[in-house]
């Protein structure tokens, strides 16, 4: 077992947590949200995505959130781009890094990106070039890398085959995503090991969603391999509106805390993180999904009675 030594977490509540929502949260809500998770420590906050609003009508407001948000020294903000006209409007609201995303299966590609997986290859080879000439870094995800909701099992050559294409035509880090969070520790490591042949570990990163209650310990797995980069979502917010019952991500509260008790710093503030946590469950009107948080909420309402 050989942990890696340092940590770095993707925070995606503003854009996964945020984008299956129903109601329509306010521009002024995700603007606070993306200042709060930058003032709980966080260094990477994806914050919206440039997608077209017919399918996801929540990120309809992805230039005010990027015209609206206070941007941090050292915080960088990654958005969605499906398509070149996703970029150059991602690229128009000042935009430094962008993410595409695919996936290795057949049907949820063509769900929910209108296109084949070979077709969203051609998409995203000329929207690297373009974003690498304006000085844009490229993270490129792989959706369904344990499961899809349409096809059920997906293959790890399948997952890795993906992984390879978006890391060679120039994508920085591969996001590898439990877009059903079906996936298991045993299962998280075959498919890791089979991409890690591909790409470089150093190079990929895990995206658990949590609806089977799996996602921490299939980033146990993941660490254990020496993956060092997770995604994950304030209060467990998330899903995917092409995955219909996947529920959110990974909590970055819980994320946070096994990082913590493995001895690894991550830097983000447990008590500002779950005072967000509150706030934005307050908000949407339910309690944290989050295991920690919900723990401590408990924990300070059992001392103040
Ligand atoms: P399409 O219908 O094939 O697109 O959708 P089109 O090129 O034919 O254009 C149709 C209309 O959409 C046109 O407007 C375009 O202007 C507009 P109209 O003339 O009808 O008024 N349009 C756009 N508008 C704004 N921004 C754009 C854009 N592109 C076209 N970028 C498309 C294809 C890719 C656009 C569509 O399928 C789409 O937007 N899909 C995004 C779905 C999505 O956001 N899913 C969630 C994110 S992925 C995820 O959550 C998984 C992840 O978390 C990892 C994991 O968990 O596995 C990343
Ligand atoms: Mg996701």
């Amino acid at each position: 077992m050989s942990l890696p030594s340092k940590v770095r977490i993707i925070e995606v509540g503003p854009r996964d947590g945020l984008q299956n929502e129903s109601h329509k949260v306010s521009t002024a809500t995700k603007i606070e949200l993306i200042e709060r998770l930058g003032e709980a420590g966080l260094k990477t906050i994806e914050a919206t995505a440039f997608v077209s609003p017919k399918w996801v009508p929540q990120m309809a407001d992805a230039a005010k959130v990027m015209a609206g948000m206070k941007r941090r020294e050292g915080v960088s903000y990654p958005v969605l781009a499906p398509n070149m006209q996703g970029l150059q409007a991602a690229l128009a609201a000042g935009a430094k890094e962008i993410a595409v995303f695919g996936a290795a299966s057949e049907t949820f590609s063509q769900k929910n990106i209108n296109c084949s997986i070979v077709e969203s290859l051609e998409r995203f080879r000329p929207m690297v070039a373009a974003a690498k000439e304006a000085d844009v870094k490229v993270r490129g995800y792989v959706s369904c890398v344990l499961g899809c909701p349409y096809q059920g099992e997906i293959s790890a050559t399948a997952v890795a085959e993906v992984a390879h294409a978006l890391f060679d035509m120039g994508c920085y880090e591969i996001s590898l995503g439990d877009t059903i969070g079906s996936g298991t520790p045993e299962k998280t490591k075959v498919m890791i090991e089979a991409v890690a042949r591909r790409v470089p570990l150093k190079k990929i990163a895990g995206h658990f969603h949590d609806t089977w209650g799996m996602a921490i310990a299939n980033i146990y797995a993941a660490l254990q391999l020496g993956v060092s980069a997770f995604d994950s979502s304030v209060a467990g917010l998330g899903g995917c509106p092409y995955a219909a019952g996947a529920s959110g991500n990974v909590a970055t509260e819980d994320l946070v805390w096994l990082l913590k008790g493995l001895g690894l710093d991550s830097g983000v503030d447990l008590i500002k993180l779950i005072d967000t946590a509150e706030w934005i469950s307050k908000e949407l009107g339910r309690p944290p999904a989050s295991r920690v948080a919900r723990a401590v909420i408990a924990k300070r309402a059992a001392v103040a009675a």
